[in-house]
This record gives structure tokens, C-alpha cells and sequence, in this order.
């Protein structure tokens, strides 16, 4: 067994995709908390996975013990919907920021290496035409926006563990997933409440044939990637032990797209594999409509990936039609 791994929110979109994987490798021992195991029914019981069902702040002894038994640890909790970061901002502070907090402390306390998922939003309305981890600014609007609560609690993690990392000699790594998109990338349950990611909203509302919302003009652009790009990043940022330090945007520069010119994707590859044709249409809402006076948009947001390319010999492999195409599969397979 080379290696132990700790993932926290291990049945989150993230966590049981990776989970799974490693599993799969058989080379790692993974324990695993999260507060539902829905989406890791098929991996709990199997030989080199320990998990525990319950809430990060009711168990600090379980996760305490856990973290000394393990060489990586790899925080994946939050809440990253920004229909919440504009609802409910003071509970991506208590969560996002406060829980996570916490588990930095105990992982810098016991001297392990933690893998820290950031975002794609810390370089919020920053113009650069790609994003660049060690050169681009990080730019937020004014602080009655809470859209920004979930921006600016990532980037102040990411600099509390660069300081902690720096002054008690701890390894780190730091990812940034840009629009990460695939198979349980949010419930349809709560998507349908407008509390999940424009490509799961887009999903439910396909499925019931209700119209497609472009909020604003829809030229603000994504760069969607595919969750099986992201983690085959993941495990090679798991398996190096020679980039200490490093930060690493995970995302696909090709398959940057304008909103409006993604409905019209999403349409198209959801009336390929639906067996019942969309009918609805596409319409607009503005910003203030849909989200409220909170909101504030990301008009441009292209990953440059010439780190993670050189450093992890990765690059995505997915285009936008295919990686579209295979997450409505996988939602309407799960009906
Ligand atoms: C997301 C979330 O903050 C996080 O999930 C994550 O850390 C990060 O970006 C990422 O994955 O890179 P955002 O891309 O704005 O932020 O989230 P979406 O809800 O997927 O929205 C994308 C765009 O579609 C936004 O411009 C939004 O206004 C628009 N949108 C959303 C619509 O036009 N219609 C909808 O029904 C929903």
C-alpha cells in the first residue's frame, strides 16, 4: 500500500468521482467522510476504503485520528452554487471558510500534505485573456456583491496554506477546477430550486421541458471541463512527490464557449440522446431577476494550463460536444 488519502466531502461531485478512481488503482488506502453516501453506494464496503457518514463539525475526534493515520489530505467540503453565495453568503463563510479553516489547522498541527481545492472564481472579473496562477490578478466586485463570499474564502485559504505551509514546512498543492462538468455535478432536486451549476439547471429544465434561462446578454464565457479530465489531474498531483508548492489551474482553454452558444449546445446533444424532444426554448432574465441584487457576473474565464501541462504531463482530453454530451447521458441514464 503506497499510499494513505483522506478525502472530506468524499461524496460530493468531486469526491466520489475521485474516490472511486483511486479505489480502482488499489494502490491507496482511502478513508472518506461526508454527510450523504448516495453517490458512493457502490464503493462503501470495498476492501482499502474507510468511510464515515457524518457532518465535519460533529466529528473532529474521528477526523483528528484520521489525519494523523494518513499522508494526504484532501478537503473537498463546500458549497459552490452561487445561487447560495447570493441567498445564504454567511453559510459559505461557516462552511466554506470556518469548517475548512479548521481542518487546515489540524493538517498544518500534524505536519501532512494537503491537496487544496480551490477556484476558478478567485480570479473573479479579472480580464486576462487566460487566467495564470502565479501572474493574474485576483479581482472582486464590492462587498455588498456576496457572490464574491465564495471567491474571496477560497483565495484566503489558499493564502493561509501557503503561510502555514511556508512556516511549519508542510507540502502543498493548491488546484483551481474551471467548470468542471460530468456525471452527479449537482442533484436535479436542487437545480430545479436554481442551487446548482448552469449545466444541471439546463438538464432539469430540458427534462421537463421548461424554458432555458440566459441570464444577462449570454456572452459571458466558461471553459467546461470534463470531470474525468479533472481527475486524471487529481491523481497525478496525488502521485508526484516533486511539485511541492505548486498551483495548478485544471480546466480546458478549448472549450471556452459564450452561455448563449452553449444552450444551443446543450439543445442540440440533449435532442441526440432523449428519446423525447426538447420543446421548450431558450429566454433571458437579467442578473437581477435570477439571482438578485447580490450577483454580479464573471464576463471571461480561460485557464492557462502551461503549468499543470509541464509540471503533470496533463492535458484535457475531452471536447465541449463530448463532455456535454456525456453528462446529460449520465443524468438521464440516472432517471
Ligand atoms: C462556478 C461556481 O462558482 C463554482 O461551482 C465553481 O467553483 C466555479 O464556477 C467553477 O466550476 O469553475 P459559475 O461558472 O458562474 O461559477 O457558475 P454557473 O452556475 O455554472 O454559471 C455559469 C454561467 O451561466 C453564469 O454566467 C451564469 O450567470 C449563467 N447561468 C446560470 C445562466 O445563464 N442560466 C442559468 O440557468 C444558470
Amino acid at each position: 500500500m503506497s499510499k494513505s488519502i483522506f478525502i472530506l466531502g468524499a461524496n460530493g461531485f468531486i469526491g466520489n468521482a475521485l474516490t472511486k478512481r483511486l479505489n480502482e488503482e488499489k494502490k491507496f488506502k482511502i478513508y472518506g467522510i461526508d454527510i450523504n453516501n448516495n453517490n458512493l453506494i457502490n464503493l462503501i464496503g470495498k476492501k482499502n476504503f474507510i468511510f464515515k457518514k457524518g457532518d465535519i463539525n460533529k466529528n473532529i475526534s474521528w477526523i483528528k485520528n484520521t489525519i494523523k493515520k494518513c499522508d494526504i489530505i484532501i478537503p473537498l467540503v463546500a458549497i459552490a452554487t452561487p445561487n447560495i453565495y447570493v441567498k445564504n453568503p454567511t453559510k459559505i463563510f461557516e462552511l466554506d471558510f470556518e469548517s475548512n479553516l479548521k481542518i487546515i489547522k489540524l493538517i498544518v498541527k500534524y505536519k501532512k500534505r494537503i491537496i487544496f481545492p480551490s477556484t476558478s472564481e478567485v480570479y473573479g472579473m479579472n480580464t486576462d485573456k487566460k487566467f495564470n496562477e502565479y501572474k493574474s490578478s485576483l479581482v472582486v466586485g464590492p462587498v455588498h456583491k456576496s457572490r464574491w463570499i465564495y471567491s474571496i474564502s477560497k483565495q484566503l485559504l489558499d493564502r493561509i496554506i501557503i503561510a502555514y505551509a511556508e512556516k511549519k514546512k508542510i507540502k502543498y498543492n493548491i488546484f483551481r477546477p474551471f467548470n468542471w462538468i460530468g456525471p452527479k455535478l449537482d442533484s436535479l432536486k436542487l437545480a430545479q430550486l436554481g442551487n446548482g451549476r448552469v449545466l444541471t439547471i439546463f438538464i432539469n429544465s430540458l427534462l421537463k421541458n421548461k424554458n432555458l434561462v440566459i441570464v444577462g446578454n449570454g456572452s459571458q464565457a466558461r471553459s467546461f471541463t470534463y470531470l474525468d479530465d479533472g481527475i486524471n489531474a487529481l491523481v497525478k498531483i496525488i502521485k508526484s512527490d516533486k511539485i511541492n508548492g505548486k498551483i495548478f489551474n485544471i480546466g480546458s482553454p478549448k472549450n471556452n464557449i459564450k452561455i448563449k452558444s452553449f444552450a444551443k449546445l446543450v439543445i442540440k446533444e440533449f435532442n441526440k440522446i432523449s428519446n423525447k424532444k426538447y420543446k421548450g426554448k431558450i429566454i433571458k432574465k437579467t442578473e437581477l431577476e435570477f439571482y438578485g441584487k447580490g450577483y454580479q457576473d464573471i464576463p471571461t474565464r480561460v485557464p492557462d494550463i502551461s503549468e499543470a501541462k509541464k509540471y503533470l504531463k496533463w492535458k484535457p482530453m475531452f471536447n465541449l460536444q463530448k463532455s456535454v454530451n456525456k453528462t446529460i447521458k449520465s443524468f438521464i441514464e440516472s432517471q
